[in-house]
């Protein structure tokens, strides 16, 4: 059995810990029933064994829950780059979750299955939009599914790897109410923005108070090419924890992400991305 689950940024703007949106590249995890543990991955240049490797310890807390105890074999094809901040880990958790479930006849909805992978992750943000697809909120207890943005959006990649556990220590544990505020309107503006398709207005509440201003200094040359991006007539953000960078423009905008590029510090690719892809699918 076979699945399919794509990329993600998350912090979308003003929606730091609550809004992500699924990316056109995927992974693919199969897994099936077998004589011995087994892993196979592909894709990336660190190789960890089965017991280390995040997607087997779910599965197999997954089907010890439900009382399953044969061993299975894992094949993984990683086209999701680790750890620059865009959902690596929950499209491993997406899969690992989706899998047990299919293979363990488990039944859990997807709404019992998100809830795990939120519990496991930490934060909704990717995991939501992973399983789902398309731009997520996700409030306490609901997932609500917003258009896609009328922009254009390439991503920077950079080969220099931020782990989100120290993106997140940098973060501060409360915020002054005034900075509350800001974003609260922002992200109500952003809202609204996706509902009528506005592409100009998402650009302009593109503004976040609550992550950027901290991890920026963990992204050389981030604020330098955020300035640059503006002069372009686009906005650059990080994309989840970075360092990743997600750079937006008006649709029909000149492509010039090559141009930021080519003037940061990091050496970095650049991928053009559709926002709001498929979401997570199950090919048996
Ligand atoms: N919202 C999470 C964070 C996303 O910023 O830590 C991590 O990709």
């Amino acid at each position: 059995m076979k699945v399919l689950i794509p990329a993600t940024t998350a912090n979308l703007g003003p929606g730091f810990d609550l809004l992500g949106a699924s990316l056109n590249i995927d992974n693919e995890i199969e897994a099936e029933f077998s004589e011995s543990y087994s892993l196979i991955e592909e894709g990336y240049t660190e190789q960890k064994p089965f017991q280390e490797h995040l997607i087997a310890q779910i599965m197999v807390s997954f089907f010890k829950e439900f009382g399953i105890t044969k061993p299975f074999a894992l094949k993984t094809l990683n086209r999701i780059p680790f750890a620059r901040g865009m959902g690596s880990s929950a499209a491993a958790i997406v899969g690992a979750l989706l899998l047990a479930n299919q293979m363990s006849k488990a039944n859990l909805t997807n709404e019992d299955l998100l809830h795990r992978a939120i519990a496991i992750e930490g934060h909704p943000d990717n995991v939501a939009p992973a399983l789902l697809g398309g731009v997520i909120l996700t409030t306490k207890n609901k997932f609500l599914k917003l258009p896609p943005p009328q922009v254009e959006a390439c991503l920077l990649i950079p080969e220099y790897k931020l782990e989100t556990k120290k993106a997140r220590a940098v973060l501060p544990k409360t915020i002054p109410l005034e900075i509350a505020v800001l974003n609260s309107a922002k992200l109500a503006q952003l809202v609204l923005a996706l509902e009528r398709g506005d592409g100009e207005l998402f650009l302009e509440s593109l503004a976040d108070q609550l992550h950027e201003p901290y991890r920026g200094d963990l992204i050389p040359g981030f604020k330098m090419l955020r300035k640059k991006a503006e002069e372009l007539g686009g906005k650059l953000i990080i994309s989840g924890a970075g360092p990743a960078l997600l750079y937006l423009k008006k649709k029909q905008a000149k492509p010039d992400a090559k141009l930021l590029a080519q003037i940061w510090s990091l050496p970095n690719e650049v991928l053009e991305v559709k926002i709001g892809a498929n979401g997570a699918l199950i090919a048996l």
